[in-house]
């Protein structure tokens, strides 16, 4: 497969994917999610690569959500069948036995900030801003956010950003407990890389023992996951995501109450 969204480099046994739709703001369309997917496929096999940086193009985006423009018109099939494969490709993060990092220089929403979360650490730029604006659109998250918010920042903080759509800043995502690090955005990738060059100067074996051994704990989410897919694709049947997608792309307010 051809990675047309995707740019990759590997130095120092550093690999570092950034995706690279700027005027998209790097929203995860279907096919950039299925690039992700294949991209770390291959690092898990590839002897040079030790770790990953995850970043997105340009200094304004990490990654601004999935793709609206491809939810048009789904139906509640096409849309479980749209967050699966969101879901599997994060899952193949999340599981990935080398570090995954996410360098988040910008927004990450919606899918943006699945993504990161999917990663094992997060640093972020200065400018980073978090959230999950699906409830704007009549949706909920589908990459697992819903699940994986919790086990970040707790159940109360989620429920509210998850209702409220609210975007939160860098500071805030660091006292939350969302991120690891916040550094200002020329300094993200030198920081990306010193952490994780300490963490590939340690027993790569005992690296990917942590990573099982922390992923064994939320194990039993496998339901969780399910109702997420189960509730996002009921999304598709409904008004207000019609309306909340036509607003979108009509660059005004979404009314889920008019007659
Ligand atoms: N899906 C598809 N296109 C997106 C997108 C997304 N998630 N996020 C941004 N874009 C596109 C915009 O449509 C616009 O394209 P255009 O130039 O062809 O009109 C381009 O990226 C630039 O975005 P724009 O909205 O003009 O930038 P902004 O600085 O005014 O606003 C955001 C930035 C991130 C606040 C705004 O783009 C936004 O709200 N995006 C959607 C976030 C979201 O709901 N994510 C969850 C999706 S489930």
């Amino acid at each position: 497969m051809k990675l047309d969204n995707l740019l990759m480099k590997v130095e120092d046994g550093i690999l570092t994917i950034t995706i690279n739709r700027e005027e998209k703001l790097n929203a995860l369309n279907k096919r950039t999610v299925k690039e992700l997917e294949k991209a770390i496929m291959d690092a898990q096999k590839q002897k040079e690569v030790k770790a990953i940086i995850i970043t997105g193009a340009g200094q304004k985006s990490f990654v601004s959500g999935a793709d609206i423009k491809e939810f048009m018109g789904l139906t509640k099939q096409q849309g479980k069948a749209l967050a699966k494969a969101g879901q599997i490709a994060l899952q193949k993060i999340e599981t990935c036995t080398k570090p995954v990092l996410a360098a988040i220089n910008g927004y990450a929403l919606g899918g943006g900030c699945e993504l990161a979360m999917a990663c094992h650490l997060r640093i972020a730029s200065d400018n980073a801003k978090f959230g999950q604006p699906e409830v704007n659109l009549g949706l909920i998250a589908g990459y697992g956010g819903t699940q994986r918010l919790i086990q970040y920042i707790g159940k109360t903080k989620a429920t509210e950003m998850h209702m409220s759509g609210a975007i939160i800043n860098a500071n805030e995502a660091l006292s939350l407990g969302l991120v690891n690090y916040v550094v200002p955005q020329n300094e993200l990738l030198t920081k990306s890389n010193e952490l994780l060059q300490t963490i590939i100067s340690k027993s790569p074996i005992a690296v990917s023992g942590v990573i099982k051994a922390v992923n064994a704990y939320f194990e039993p989410r496998i339901d969780g996951f399910a109702k997420e897919l189960e509730e996002f694709s009921k999304c598709f049947t409904k008004n207000d995501f019609k309306e909340g997608v036509a607003a979108f792309l009509e660059k005004r307010k979404p009314d889920f109450y008019k007659k």
